[in-house]
């Protein structure tokens, strides 16, 4: 009896404190992932390391935790650790990047996940940057799984595919915002629905140039700035005062199993 009141409370205190994220590297390569706190607390892990293929790692974040994770293709930190040292989604700080700074280099598909809000977990994989690697977040408490899962850079469109390895293979693919903004033209663009476009009556998915190529190919991803009207775009999943929802961001996930 003695040894139950001891246990109780660990559970209670465990509900209400940290969150735990399990990152999957289930691509057959090498990957470096990262993570960026956008607001609330640092999680206990450092915000960049190496993932060999079939492995995970496993953190933990404050409860109230926003941020996003992504993955870095071809790295390389013995020449350089800035945003460089990687072919895509590398960051400033190098292997790891840094916390104020270190948000990646687009294009990269980003898993976004929010545990700050007072009933729900928000999330979404994000292409409105443009697209590296096939991302799913999954969840063990019985909500959707928010996911690109498929290899979107082979098949780009021309004028959007890149970087390109040293075979010439692309490894990324770039949203038309992204293309806009290396032009210097984000400040009124219907592709980022900025200037005459920053509403969502004035910036439809219609407008959006390749809107139906990353949709079509990835319904459940968040593809651009009001994608929200897809309805598939951004995920929540309530809070359970029972036990924390624990998340898992797959990199190169089995798209039969999601
Ligand atoms: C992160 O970047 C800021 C701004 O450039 C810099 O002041 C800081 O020293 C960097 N942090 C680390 C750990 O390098
Ligand atoms: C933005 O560009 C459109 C043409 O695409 C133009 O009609 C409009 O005046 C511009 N708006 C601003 C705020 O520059």
């Amino acid at each position: 009896m003695k040894y139950l009141i001891p246990l109780s409370l660990a559970l209670v205190s465990g509900v209400v404190a940290d969150r735990f994220i399990t990152v999957l590297n289930d691509c057959p390569f090498v990957i470096w992932p990262a993570f960026f706190t956008s607001s609330g607390g640092q999680p206990e892990q450092a915000a960049g390391w190496e993932a060999q293929p079939n492995t995970d790692l496993t953190f933990t974040t404050p409860d109230n935790w926003n941020g996003r994770i992504w993955g870095r293709r071809n790295c390389d930190f013995s020449a350089s650790s800035g945003p460089n040292s990687c072919l895509d989604g590398g960051c400033n700080g190098g292997l790891v990047c840094n916390l104020t700074t270190g948000t990646g280099v687009p294009p990269a598909t980003l898993a976004t996940i929010d545990f700050s809000g007072e009933s729900q977990d928000v999330y979404t994989v994000s292409v409105v940057d443009g697209y590296n690697l096939p991302v799913a977040i999954l969840n063990n408490g019985g909500c959707g799984f928010a996911s690109c899962p498929v290899d979107l850079a082979t098949s780009c469109p021309l004028n959007l595919a890149g970087p390109f390895d040293s075979d010439g293979v692309p490894v990324g693919c770039k949203s038309a915002c992204l293309v806009d903004a290396l032009a210097g033209n984000a400040a009124n663009s219907s592709n980022c629905c900025t200037g005459s476009f920053d509403s969502e009556p004035s910036c439809p998915s219609s407008g959006v140039e390749h809107y139906s190529y990353f949709k079509t190919n990835c319904p459940k991803s968040f593809v651009y700035a009001f994608d929200e009207s897809s309805a598939t775009a951004i995920w929540d999943c309530a809070k359970s005062s029972e036990s924390n929802i624990d998340y898992t961001v797959t990199f190169c996930p089995d798209v039969s199993t999601l």
